[in-house]
């Protein structure tokens, strides 16, 4: 199935997705199990007081306002999204957070960075490259903007591991699929990361396994289902019916206590030497 990932496309979205997408975002970011996995890799962070730390990607800049909660943490932050709205509600919740004076967001596109060679003391990446058009061009250009010896976080799924209990195997695996191409661009990206950053002359310095498993109830799966689930339908990837069968089983085993989800995600650390 070719992709149609959602925030790769974010500039066609109209505005009840996006509305739907930041309450996502902002949900996600308040997960504890993710907000840990984002925490753990902030505080490796190596940036003096003047540092600047780039994030690629930002959305509604929930790395960012992690990031500038850190009590260690005196830098700066500069956040990029190709989401005019996205970034509008970036500004509003560093603004309500008292961080706005800290951070500088931008509209822009991570394949074609608009700063200066060698510039930022850091770059994170937190869902980013899973979704955009080219993984390895957005590497070379987090490598060019980065300082010698800066280290980059690269934080994401490996989404082709996404997988959900269905009394149907078959429909169960085609529909895991269809929502994997409805959301995301590079569902196996995780898996080539190692080569991807070399050829962008980036030294791999260290990964972090993550897994995430939901059994019983739902929580973070749960909702990607509330927010995402019916775009196979409505994306014409799938027969409307079975799709809102297959949506009704989830809820119907969340609210029973059978439900079953599962992913892996990684963090990957690189340096430009
Ligand atoms: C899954 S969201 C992650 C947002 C945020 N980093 C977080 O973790 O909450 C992916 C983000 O990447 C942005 N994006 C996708 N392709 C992009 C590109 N080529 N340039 C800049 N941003 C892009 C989308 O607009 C979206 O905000």
């Amino acid at each position: 199935m070719e992709s149609r990932d959602i925030f790769r496309y974010i500039t066609k979205q109209d505005k009840a997705t996006l509305d739907r997408i930041i309450e996502r975002m902002e949900f996600r970011g308040k997960n504890p199990v993710f907000r840990g996995w984002l925490m753990e890799y902030l505080g490796k962070l190596n940036v003096t007081e003047m540092g600047e730390v780039l994030a690629l990607g930002c959305g509604t800049g929930v790395e960012i306002r992690c990031l500038l909660s850190l009590r260690d943490f005196f830098g700066r932050a500069v956040g990029i999204d190709l989401s005019p709205e996205l970034i509008d509600a970036a500004y509003n919740f560093s603004a309500a957070e008292g961080v706005d004076s800290r951070v500088e967001y931008y509209i822009g596109d991570v394949h074609n960075l608009d700063f200066e060679e060698d510039r930022f003391d850091a770059i994170i990446a937190h869902t980013l490259i899973s979704h955009v058009a080219e993984p390895a061009d957005v590497l070379r250009e987090a490598a060019r903007v980065v300082k010698p010896g800066g280290q980059i976080f690269i934080f994401d799924g490996d989404y082709a591991s996404w997988s959900f209990g269905y009394s149907d195997p078959e429909f169960g695996k085609t529909m895991e699929e269809a929502v994997i191409t409805s959301i995301v661009n590079n569902p196996r990206v995780m898996r080539i990361l190692p080569r991807l950053l070399q050829e962008a002359g980036l030294r791999f310095a260290s990964v972090t396994p993550h897994h995430l498993a939901e059994v019983g109830k739902g929580n973070f799966f749960m909702s990607a289902i509330e927010s995402y689930g019916a775009l196979p339908g409505k994306l014409g990837l799938l027969p409307e019916d079975k799709v809102s069968e297959w949506i009704d089983e989830q809820q119907r085993n969340h609210e029973e206590g059978a439900f079953f989800a599962s992913g892996n995600y990684y963090t990957y650390e690189a340096r430009r030497e």
